[in-house]
């Protein structure tokens, strides 16, 4: 994301049209997003909520939200013009994410996830997304068995 430093490398005419590609392709939001910072933790069969919030608080009610994991597409959860998008969502998720969308009027982003698999031990992203720009957040889940813990 960050490459300020590759127009140093073009030719001083080439620079100056990278840099004009850049302002058209790609602009930085307003806001950053942050989650818990460290890993949320959850057992296997238990509901777990994932929460992102904005660097301002801001209505995010106009915003398409997105969360993932490795790919952006199809999503563990999105939420875009004002309803959830169960046909962009993994399978594996289907009817067990919960959008908490009461949340979205001031800075949050939350999301229950239901029945949690070991499936789910791993990087979750939230995304936010505005007509200009978007910013995100990474969230690491750690999903413990019951045997880790009783199986001594
Ligand atoms: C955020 O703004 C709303 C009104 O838009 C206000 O009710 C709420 O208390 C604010 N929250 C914080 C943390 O400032
Ligand atoms: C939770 O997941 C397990 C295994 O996938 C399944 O057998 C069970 O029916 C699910 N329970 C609920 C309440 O969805
Ligand atoms: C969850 O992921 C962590 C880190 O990759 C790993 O150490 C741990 O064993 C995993 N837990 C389960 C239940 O798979």
């Amino acid at each position: 994301m960050a490459n300020t430093q590759g127009r140093d490398i073009f030719p001083p005419s080439c620079s100056i049209i990278f840099l004009l590609l850049q302002l058209l392709s790609y602009r930085k939001a307003d806001f950053s997003v942050s989650g818990p910072g460290q890993p949320v933790l959850a057992m296997v069969g238990e509901s777990v909520q994932l929460q992102c919030h904005l660097s301002l608080n801001i209505s995010a009610e106009d915003m398409e939200v997105r969360w993932y994991r490795k790919e952006p597409s199809p999503a563990v959860h999105l939420r875009k013009k004002g309803r959830d998008m169960p046909e962009e969502q993994m399978w594996q998720y289907k009817g067990r994410t919960t959008f908490w969308t009461a949340g979205l009027a001031h800075d949050q982003a939350v999301l229950t996830i239901h029945n949690v698999t070991v499936f789910d031990n791993g990087t979750f992203h939230c995304k936010f997304k505005e007509s200009i720009g978007s910013a995100e957040a990474t969230l690491w889940l750690r999903v413990a068995e019951e045997s880790s813990i009783y199986g001594m």
